[in-house]
């Protein structure tokens, strides 16, 4: 079988698999239930649901400039993408925190940055006792939507309306890039989950590494780069891009307990010999190439960049990404804390069962 025709063979099975979710999943429509925003005045609503266009782009109107990256069709699918790919690199866990009883036994959930809700929803579907809410800038979930699964409009590092001790799980996915006070983010949800409740967080170290000679400190790699200048970019715009590596002493900080971490190596590319991970590895590298010019455009214009500079550099980029020889990853962590029973009357702020991710030196 030639490379093509594998990654032909690779896009089959993985859309086929995609399509058996969907149809399983048994959608509901709530007709008590405002997912139209219904509950806004309708000023409101109509600014909550406009967009902003920008370079050929779509971004989201709500708080306009919150979140550097589009919310158009091209983004979505790569969302959604991800989300596949993050199932099969966990071997289809939707979280690692010890809930699945809680859930069972009707748990209220938050997923804050929801993005297209696919997460949330597919854990409605599995545990219709639980309550799902999920909160976005963008208003791109369906309308139609399993009866325990909710959406709104809103931006999580305002204050919450929440009651205190609500939630007994908070989920958080590839969103710490794009908070600028995680800190405030982690004593608010701290303040909104039930003693006991868990926080956690699942997240992509979006730096290229290697385990072999294949891409060195010294090999000419434009992905590299491309994640340098992102960073630089990032952080011009008041964004941390690798927010992920100080999760694990920020929970514990905020006085957390049995904080754990895992990770996984998230291929970028066809290069690894496991079929499971070669189609992780596809999945990433269509999600890269899908997602350059979106990423790219507000983080390198803060950076005094022009359209056709960003645009040149991307050949590059694009080049580098889809040659093969180079075997680089990058990493997927799932970091979790509990809320103490106590309420954090009696906690001392730390915990020695953290395994916290190894820094990454560049
Ligand atoms: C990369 S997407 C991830 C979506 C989803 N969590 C997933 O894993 O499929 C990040 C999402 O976070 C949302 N977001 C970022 N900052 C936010 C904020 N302050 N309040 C609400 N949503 C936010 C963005 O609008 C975007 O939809």
């Amino acid at each position: 079988m030639t490379l093509e025709e594998e990654e032909e063979a690779l896009y089959a099975a993985a859309s086929s698999s995609a399509e058996s979710d969907i149809s399983a999943r048994s959608t509901s429509f709530d007709p008590n239930f405002d997912s139209d925003m219904s509950r806004y005045p309708a000023s409101v609503t109509s600014s909550i649901r406009a967009h902003v266009y920008e370079g050929g782009l779509r971004y989201h109107a709500y708080r306009d400039g919150k979140y550097p990256f589009p919310n158009d069709d091209v983004e979505q699918n790569r969302d959604d993408m991800k989300h596949t790919m993050s199932l099969m690199l966990c071997r289809g866990a939707h979280f690692y925190a010890p809930v699945e009883d809680m859930f069972k036994n009707g748990a209220q959930v938050l997923d804050l940055g929801t993005g297209t809700g696919i997460w949330a929803m597919e854990l409605g579907d599995k545990y219709p006792a639980a309550e799902i809410t999920g909160i976005d800038l963008s208003p791109i979930q369906p309308n139609y939507v399993p009866e325990n699964v909710h959406f709104f409009v809103d931006d999580f590092e305002e204050e919450w309306l929440d009651p205190e001790n609500k939630y007994d799980y908070i989920h958080v996915r590839y969103v710490v890039h794009s908070v600028r006070d995680m800190k405030g983010l982690i004593q608010k949800a701290m303040h909104h989950l039930k003693p006991g409740g868990y926080l956690e967080f699942q997240e992509l170290h979006f730096y290229p590494r290697c385990d072999d000679e294949t891409m060195t400190a010294e090999t000419p790699y434009a992905l590299r780069d491309f994640y340098h200048y992102m960073e630089d970019g990032m952080r011009a715009m008041g964004y941390e891009l690798h927010a992920v590596l100080s999760l694990t002493e920020e929970l514990q900080a905020a006085g957390f307990e049995n904080v754990r971490s895992r990770s996984h190596k998230t291929p970028i590319g066809l290069w690894p010999r496991d079929k499971r991970l070669r189609l992780c590895g596809l999945f990433m590298r269509t999600a890269i190439m899908d997602g350059l010019r979106g990423l790219s455009r507000r983080p390198f214009l803060a950076l005094g960049w022009t359209q056709l500079q960003i645009e040149m550099f991307l050949v590059d980029v694009r080049k580098a990404t889809m040659n093969g020889m180079f075997h680089t990853f990058f990493t997927f962590h799932g970091i979790y804390g509990q809320k103490p029973l106590d309420g954090g009357q009696g906690s001392n702020q730390q915990s020695a069962t953290a395994t916290p991710p190894s820094p990454v030196g560049h």
